[in-house]
């Protein structure tokens, strides 16, 4: 990062303690700071602390005619590489989606022509609001990218998703944007799914598995960074949102399939979600109540929608590479090439999942790729190493076939 230029614009809400760390951490690579404060912002932060960290005068006040003489709010964004809002309260992406310029810090998010990066920052209920949600939509759209937010506890005493991410992140996530890699995937799109699906038993009870969703949100993440339009469809997962991908979020086999299908055309699939096979045959709409004295209520089940197979057989509009996952505890190799030619995909990526090989929770995989031409076995490796090797072998097929 070095020699570059960042504008940090940091709005209201408690994360903005996390940005004096951040400045610090973001000169350390090389990087120049200067930051445009909001009135919210300036409730947690002081300017004085900011302009000691980044060594440069912090602009608060649009109607400063010092400032505007000094240096206009146009030029504040054009000399910068790139601005990042953090953090990102739902006030001010709320003015972002709606081009409102009311101070300095939105005047100069609507005037921009530079990159913007978000992250988030906001208490569980306004995340999920779906304004919020809407905004989100409208700004990804318009190619602001996002880092965050995270699960976890909030100054409010609530749990859930809010967090700002850590100054560390919103580093790494400046490094990356930074980064000289390569965007070999750059105009194609991928559909990437993820994660366990959840199958309503009645309206509190739900069949589920184990899987994180770990391997599945690395392969996303690994497309994004190669320049690639990514939709991640994923199931219930603690994991925050992989910067750079559309994310949605859905609950059931057949949401996935819905949800996977309006993401059509796309040029990738990667079905990484651990899809239940069987929901139940109706699911109440009241709770299933215990009866005094009768039996356990039978669970009548039928097959759901195989959402890979599906891509698969989808005619002209069947992505140009469709790869599978296959999760068998034996025979993996010989279980993984009859699913291949079940299922009619391009690739299958084979691991084992039984339980003493700790897959499916954790941090690693080990792994075997099936392609039509036989098959390798990878060494064991963290599954963000699986997702970046694999990724790398998929821009290789699509150079190889131009
Ligand atoms: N898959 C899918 N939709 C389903 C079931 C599975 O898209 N309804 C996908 C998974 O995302 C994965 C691949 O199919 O890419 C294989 O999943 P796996 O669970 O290993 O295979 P199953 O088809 O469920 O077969 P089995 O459980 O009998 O091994």
């Amino acid at each position: 990062m070095q020699g570059k230029r960042v504008l940090l614009i940091v709005s209201g809400g408690i994360a903005a303690i996390k940005i004096p760390e951040t400045i610090r951490r973001i000169r350390e690579q090389g990087a120049a700071v200067r930051c445009v404060l909001t009135e919210g912002g300036a409730q947690f932060v002081t300017p004085l602390s900011l302009s000691a960290l980044s060594e440069d005068k912090v602009y608060t006040d649009i109607f400063s005619l010092t400032d505007e003489h000094e240096m206009g709010h146009i030029n504040l964004s054009r000399d910068a590489d790139v601005l990042m809002v953090a953090p990102a309260s739902a006030d001010i992406m709320a003015k972002m989606a709606a081009g409102m310029a009311s101070d300095l810090a939105t005047t100069v998010l609507l005037a921009t022509d530079k990159p913007v990066i978000c992250a988030p920052a906001m208490n569980v209920r306004m995340w999920e609001h779906p304004a919020t949600q809407a905004n989100i939509q409208t700004l990804k759209a318009r190619g602001v990218t996002f880092v965050g937010p995270e699960e976890g506890d909030m100054a409010c005493g609530e749990y859930g998703m809010g967090r700002t991410s850590e100054p560390a992140e919103l580093v790494a996530a400046l490094r990356d944007f930074f980064s000289d890699v390569p965007k070999p995937l750059e105009g194609r799109h991928a559909v990437v799914t993820s994660g366990p699906t959840h199958e309503p038993i009645d309206p509190v009870r739900y069949i589920a598995n184990r899987s994180s969703g770990k391997q599945g949100h690395a392969i996303a993440a690994a497309l994004a960074k190669l320049g690639c339009r990514t939709t991640l469809v994923t199931g219930p997962t603690v994991l925050p949102d992989p910067a750079g991908c559309d994310v949605i979020h859905i609950e059931s086999a057949r949401d996935m399939l819905a949800a996977v299908e309006k993401a059509l055309p796309a040029d990738i699939a990667v079905c990484a979600a651990a899809v239940a096979d069987w929901r139940t045959a109706d699911a109440p709409g009241q709770k299933i109540k215990k009866q005094p004295d009768s039996a356990p209520p039978a669970l009548s089940m039928v097959e759901n929608p195989d959402i890979l197979a599906t891509l698969s057989a989808a005619g002209n509009k069947r992505p140009t590479l469709v790869i599978g996952f296959a999760a068998e505890t034996d025979d993996v190799i010989a279980n993984a090439r009859s699913k291949r030619d079940r299922k009619g995909c391009d690739w299958i990526v084979a691991n084992d999942v039984s339980p003493a090989t700790g897959t499916f929770a954790g941090d690693d995989n080990t792994v075997h790729l099936i392609t039509g031409d036989g098959e390798e076995t990878w060494p064991r490796m963290s599954k963000a190493d699986v997702a970046t090797q694999l990724v790398a072998r998929i821009a290789a097929t699509f150079e190889a076939a131009e």
